[in-house]
């Protein structure tokens, strides 16, 4: 049985991962759950922000199951790189999966664009690029300062996140791989990907292909987001379109991710896009879907593929019934979640 590990983290995690939980105890019973205290009230209490126990306990588990992370109490970037990125290098998460849905019931800011219309995932690499941590700096705090970043860009990185791309595709009804790169003035790294990308799509005959420069994605995004099925593309150019994918399908609130080690030789990781939310937070008003969405992302990943497709269902139901701008209470979306997934 799966063994996960719960990270609540601070804010509105709690609340929301209580809520994940309880949907999934009531479609898988018997999976156990550790939790773990990481985040802001672990560093403000200890300093410490991964101790190198709890990393090699998280390394047990088959999936980690995290609420937010965040507090302003912690100066900006220390736990994103310290906890959320480090979590991504060390458990190799090099598939940073974000599908972006326009459910029935909710509406785009996109006027538009109608409920149903948009449904695609991107596979944002997770492990390398920019995120590497490749780069340095000169003569700091001079009138000559130079900082440099390097984006990494293995063959190996780039090929096992295109064909992880392509095996998503041809199990969707579409069966379309768009890859976003900059391939016009990023020479080294985008020729990497587009001379791998047509290595790769060989393997998948049944599957349809387009390029398309980031730019121009992003501009299509607005524009014309039903076209896209499955995105393929490197680690920041997938953070950034992520982040309009999700304002144009009902905003974050509803966006759930995956940070997948596809193999399972590591734990992958599932939240909600969303951040700890600190002036919402002890409320009992978060809405907790996009936690009970990655919920669904852990359950496929973990080999439960029904599992995953009724609490999919059951969120459809959810927001299908919500009354326009009516207020949420998490523990009775929660309930109602649970109660219609284990139907
Ligand atoms: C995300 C976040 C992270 C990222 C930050 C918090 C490091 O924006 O998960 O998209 O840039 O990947
Ligand atoms: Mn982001």
């Amino acid at each position: 049985m799966a063994r996960i590990a719960v990270v609540a983290g601070d804010g509105i995690g709690t609340e929301v991962v209580a809520q994940a939980r309880k949907v999934i105890d009531a479609v898988l019973p018997g999976v156990t759950a550790t939790e773990y205290e990481l985040g802001a009230s672990l560093y403000n209490r200890t300093g410490e922000i991964l101790p190198e126990s709890v990393q090699s306990e998280l390394a047990e588990h088959d999936a980690i199951l995290l609420g937010a992370i965040g507090d302003p109490s912690v100066p900006p970037g220390v736990l994103e790189r310290g906890l959320l990125l480090k979590l991504r290098f060390v458990f190799d998460q090099y598939v940073n999966l974000r599908p972006a849905r326009l459910w029935p019931g909710t509406s785009s800011p996109l006027a538009h664009v109608k409920a149903g219309e948009i449904d695609f995932v991107v596979v944002r690499e997770g492990t390398e690029g920019l995120y590497a941590g490749a780069g340095g700096s000169l003569h700091r705090d001079t009138p000559a300062e130079v900082a440099t970043e390097e984006s990494l860009n293995t063959r190996h990185g780039v090929e096992r996140v295109i064909r992880d791309a392509f095996a998503r595709a041809q199990r969707r009804e579409r069966r379309k791989v768009t890859l976003v790169h900059k391939t016009n003035v990023l020479a080294h790294a985008g020729s990497l990907w587009a001379r791998t990308f047509e290595a790769v799509r060989a393997e998948f005959p049944d599957v349809e292909t387009e390029y398309q420069h980031v730019d121009a994605m992003a501009m299509f995004l607005v524009t014309q987001p039903q076209r896209y099925d499955v995105v393929v593309t490197d680690n920041l150019f997938g953070d950034i379109l992520t982040d309009i994918a999700a304002a144009v399908t009902g905003g974050i609130g509803l966006a759930a991710s995956g940070s997948i080690n596809p193999e399972r030789r590591f734990p992958s990781t599932f939240e909600p896009v969303h951040g700890s939310a600190p002036d919402i937070a002890g409320k009992g008003i978060a809405d907790p879907v996009a936690a009970v969405l990655s919920a669904s992302l852990l359950l496929d990943h973990l080999g439960h593929p029904d599992e995953s497709r009724r609490v999919a269902e059951a969120v459809a139901v959810e927001l299908a019934s919500r009354a326009p701008g009516a207020a949420v209470r998490t523990e009775e979306v929660g309930d109602r979640l649970a109660a219609h997934a284990s139907a």
